[in-house]
């Protein structure tokens, strides 16, 4: 079994949002979403220790094509990880599957083990209420965008910005984290999400006001 020393080593200690403090958090809510879900605790353990293990956090943080294959990457790492230790072929697979399924912008392997599942609602309740708030705005300043800026009808309708529009942390909130607390596959993970969800509704929307003078 990986531990939590050895994950240290795999992650940036620099980075506030995909570094090993985040590592650290999903593993251990990852853990209680496993004990009331009654998922396997072992596989749940790896997968959450090891699922951004490949992201290349370390590239440039305007590598996006690192990033955007990150799950692929972490999936293979996790592979030679686990065989060195000597773990079985099925059980590799199993951590495998819940590490490429964990990823929201791509849907193309949605999370169908409950210790998949239980990795995706780890990871994404990491994304809201308030350290997902402040990893947002990490995320912004660290690529040199604003904490807000007035998201364009078109980007509300389509997700796309337009031309010279910023993605800000606020345009974040709006494409992907409002919609988080819906996503969620496990009941235990949904009850924890509406207090983060309620919390980071309010910080945004006093945010916005804020920065348009209107609070
Ligand atoms: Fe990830
Ligand atoms: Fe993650």
């Amino acid at each position: 079994m990986p531990t939590i020393e050895q994950a240290r080593d795999w992650y940036p200690s620099d980075d506030p949002v995909h570094g090993f403090d985040h590592v650290l958090r999903v593993y251990f809510m990852a853990e209680r979403l496993a004990q009331a879900e009654g998922a396997d605790l072992e596989i749940v353990r790896a997968a959450a220790l090891l699922h951004d293990a490949g992201d290349g956090s370390a590239a440039e943080p305007d590598d996006h094509d690192l990033r955007r294959g990150h799950h692929y990457a972490s999936a293979e790492f996790a592979a030679q990880a686990l065989a060195a230790q000597g773990w079985a072929d099925e059980r590799i697979s199993a951590v495998q599957h819940c590490i490429r399924a964990h990823r929201f912008r791509d849907n193309l392997e949605s999370p169908h083990t409950l210790e998949a599942r239980v990795l995706y609602d780890a990871d994404k309740l990491d994304a809201i209420g308030a350290i997902g708030v402040a990893r947002a705005v990490a995320y912004a300043a660290r690529h040199g965008l604003p904490a807000f800026a007035s998201p364009s009808q078109s980007f509300l309708s389509t997700g796309q910005p337009e031309a010279g529009e910023p993605y800000s942390a606020y345009h974040e909130y709006c494409f992907k984290l409002s919609k988080l607390k819906e996503r969620l596959f496990t009941q235990s993970a949904r009850l924890i999400a509406e207090e983060r969800h309620r919390w980071m509704v309010e910080y945004f929307a006093q945010l916005a006001a804020e920065s348009q003078g209107e609070r």
